[in-house]
């Protein structure tokens, strides 16, 4: 079914599809429609191509300030768009939130929400043309100085992408190559970010990696093809591909839903270990609560292309504010709590080509009052680190907390 496309606009002035057609139907498109749309896709996709693809681009276009020192990456209003056939589907739409150093961020929310858009886009790995980061920054703390992702050439990307930013794919068997060595895979990734470094010395780094990982016969498994390992086996050699260049993040999406859960918590105690050794920090993205209570220090919650709220791990468990996280909240089992059913939140997510202009939960939401029919509400800030975007918590004019 296609659906039609409301009129959208990008912070950095990209005009994504219009349509200009009478509607005649609310759900379809008209081929003068799809026409407009198709036209219109193709023209602000050009302009967002070329500009990535710059070469020889001044330092200073990227160059940016932390808000904070202490953070690696601060994700402001962060808008990453699908320009599809079927109108502007606002896959990330204003995401905001920091990854401090030294510190593990859970993402968490529903299927479709955007959490690995959000981290493809801090890799710039968005899939392209159709996927475009639009608006927003992604500020990257280098250490002596801070790079704003969103604006960076592809070409400057590569240094950074698997030197300073690794990422733990879902699925280990798609994300490794079926058709080379695992020798090869890790070796690939030393000599490309290691100037000067020679054959040996590669091999000498992917044996010491495969054994930090955990791998009992590193020279065995350093010349066996992806398929001779198991899952448990290749999700390590993943984290060991990941770990190679001492990044100082490691994004880790969905790092244990493949494995089953005597893997999952190795790989777990793995990454945590891991993390400790390398000083680094790890935005991890997972639908499992549990994972995000045993290893996060934050958490954020996404919902819609959207954060809800996010705060402290025992902030989000022991006060959970937005109905969203209270629902999701309810939804997981407890160990010793007999239920007949598992709590699960009623309704569907709106459509991310044809977003409402109020609350994105508010069909779906239990607790709504009058003031829900306005705007999209703004964030509360109810202590130095705990944030909600809910009118339960805002005061008179929709913005302070009441205590504010
Ligand atoms: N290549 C693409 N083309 C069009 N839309 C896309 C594409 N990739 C993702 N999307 C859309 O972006 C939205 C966010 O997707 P994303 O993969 O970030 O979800 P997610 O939160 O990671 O979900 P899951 O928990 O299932 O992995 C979804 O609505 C999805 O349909
Ligand atoms: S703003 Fe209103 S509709 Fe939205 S989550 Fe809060 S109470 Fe529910
Ligand atoms: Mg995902």
């Amino acid at each position: 079914m296609l659906f039609k496309n409301k009129k959208t606009t990008s912070s950095d002035g990209a005009q994504p599809a219009k349509t200009k057609a009478p509607i005649a139907d609310a759900h379809y498109l008209s081929v003068r429609e799809s026409r407009a749309i198709a036209k219109s896709n193709a023209r602000v996709i050009r302009a967002l191509e070329k500009r990535k693809k710059r070469t020889h681009v001044s330092e200073s276009e990227y160059l940016c300030e932390m808000q904070d020192p202490n953070n690696i990456v601060e994700f402001d209003d962060l808008r990453t768009y699908f320009f599809t056939d079927a109108g502007v589907s606002k896959a990330v739409d204003g995401v905001t939130f920091s990854i401090p150093r030294g510190a593990t961020v859970g993402v968490v929310g529903e299927s479709g929400c955007g959490k690995s858009v959000t981290s493809l886009s801090l890799m710039q790995l968005v899939q392209a043309p159709q996927g475009q980061i639009v608006g927003g920054s992604i500020r990257f703390n280098m250490g002596n100085k801070a790079y704003d992702i969103a604006k960076m050439p592809i070409s400057e990307m590569r240094k950074i992408r698997g030197k300073q930013i690794a990422m733990i794919f879902q699925e280990p068997m798609t994300s490794l190559n079926p058709v080379f060595r695992i020798g090869y895979q890790l070796d690939e990734m030393v000599l490309l970010h290691t100037p000067g470094c020679t054959k040996e010395q590669a091999k000498a780094r992917s044996l010491q990696m495969l054994e930090l990982v955990g791998i009992a016969a590193p020279e065995r498994v350093y010349r066996c093809y992806p398929h001779e390992l198991s899952g448990g086996m290749r999700q390590r050699v993943m984290i060991a591909i990941a770990l190679s260049c001492d990044p100082r993040l490691i994004i880790a999406d969905e790092p244990t839903t493949a494995l089953d859960v005597t893997i999952q918590a190795q790989v777990l105690d793995l990454l945590r270990e891991i993390k400790g050794k390398i000083d680094g920090s790890i935005m991890l993205i997972t639908h499992d609560l549990g994972v995000i209570a045993e290893m996060a220090d934050y958490v954020v919650v996404m919902y819609a292309g959207r954060v809800i709220e996010s705060g402290t791990t025992a902030e989000i468990f022991h006060n959970p504010l937005h109905p969203y996280t209270v629902g999701l909240q309810k939804s997981k089992p407890v160990v010793n709590r007999k239920v007949e059913r598992l709590y699960n939140i009623p309704g569907q997510v709106p459509n991310p080509i044809d977003m409402p202009d109020y609350c994105y939960f508010k069909d779906r939401c239990t607790r709504c009052t009058a003031r829900c029919e306005g705007e999209y509400p703004h964030f509360i800030q109810v202590s130095p680190t705990h944030r909600v975007a809910c009118y339960l918590y805002a005061g008179e004019d929709g913005k302070g907390g009441p205590d504010a």
